[in-house]
């Protein structure tokens, strides 16, 4: 957690789960709870499945920011990870956003402490400083332009080309966008844990048993793993592709819980999720977006919290680059309620 603003209250971290009447029926305590505050729930797609199928609106980063800013609920129960949910107070700052549980953080975020971060920017005075959506609010702060991984190429390509980048937190998804876009990107040395383990080999060997899968890889993969790809895009852009393509089976090269999705759009298909270097699956999981349980959600609710709070000040700070985001993108096609 980043070093002077703590977002999330931990109150509710502390009463067990244990403490829940066992015989109670979740969804339907959820469901009543979340009418009687006017909360909406809003779960990322790397969410357990039960969590996805409770939510008002599933979605990758961008389409999170976009409902949260226009969401008219009172309560955002944010089913995702902290930045996340950051991102929804920041755009929402009169609505009471709670995080199910409040340890549930990113390796990205941790990367990159503020401190650093201000020091690589004064390094490079030159430089536009376009930040990835997986940081925290005070890195949020000191950036320029906030992108992620379904609009960072477009905003790129609106940016002068004889002005140099400054990218961070990811190395992998800066290498591939400086390749795509071709343009003069200093990185900051960051990583997913989770994208970071798939191995090239295990791939390899899935393809040679599956000559007829299409591969679909998140950018924050590193290289070895894109090279293999025939589809790179945001959670959202990989559900699409394999939902609408032609293709009937699909290596997926980023967190498996996506293939929930993937096998209730198109039950027809077949989805493999790619394994890190064991050769097992689990180490794929993302150990933050995990923390966030049933339970937890339906506590969060009883309690108000975890609940996301900033000074006003980091908020302001920090909007700025967050709404230059979405005018950039606004281009960019709304992801419909209804849609995987
Ligand atoms: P997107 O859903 O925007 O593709 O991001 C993936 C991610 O890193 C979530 O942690
Ligand atoms: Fe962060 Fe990676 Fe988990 Fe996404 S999958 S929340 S980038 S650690």
């Amino acid at each position: 957690m980043n070093e002077m603003i703590t977002i999330a209250e931990a109150s509710a971290d502390a009463m067990s789960e244990m403490q829940i009447d066992p015989t109670l029926d979740l969804e339907a305590e959820i469901a009543r709870l979340k009418k009687e505050k006017n909360a909406i729930i809003l779960a990322h797609y790397y969410q357990d499945g039960e969590i996805q199928d409770l939510a008002d609106f599933v979605g990758d980063s961008l389409d999170l920011s976009r409902k949260a800013a226009e969401t008219d609920a009172d309560v955002i129960v944010f089913c995702g990870v902290r930045f996340m949910a950051e991102v929804a107070k920041i755009l929402s700052p009169n609505k009471t956003v709670l995080l199910p549980d409040s340890k549930a953080g990113c390796s990205l975020e941790d990367s990159c402490q503020p401190e650093p971060f201000r020091k690589f920017r004064a390094e490079h005075p030159d430089h536009v400083s376009i930040t990835y959506i997986n940081c925290s609010a005070e890195v949020k702060a000191a950036s320029d332009i906030i992108v992620t991984s379904s609009n960072a190429a477009e905003i790129i390509d609106q940016i002068p080309a004889d002005k140099p980048i400054l990218w961070a937190p990811d190395r992998h998804l800066g290498a591939y966008l400086a390749k795509k876009t071709g343009r003069d990107m200093t990185l900051w040395n960051g990583s997913c844990i989770v994208h970071e383990q798939f191995s090239e080999r295990e791939l390899i060997r899935l393809q040679t048993q599956n000559p007829d899968a299409k591969v679909a890889a998140h950018p924050e993969c590193h290289e070895g793993i894109l090279k293999h790809a025939d589809h790179i895009g945001s959670t959202r852009a990989i559900l699409e592709y394999v939902i609408n393509g032609p293709d009937q089976k699909y290596l997926i090269a980023t967190e498996p819980h996506i293939i929930h999705q993937m096998e209730k759009s198109a039950p027809h298909k077949e989805f493999i999720p790619v394994p890190g270097a064991d050769g097992s699956c689990a180490c794929n999981n993302c150990p933050f977006m995990e923390l966030n349980t049933l339970e937890k959600l339906y506590l969060c609710l009883v309690n108000n919290g975890p609940q996301i709070v900033m000074p006003e000040d980091l908020r302001v700070a920090a909007v700025a680059p967050l709404e230059r985001m979405l005018e950039m993108s606004k281009h960019i096609p709304v992801k419909k309620d209804d849609a995987a």
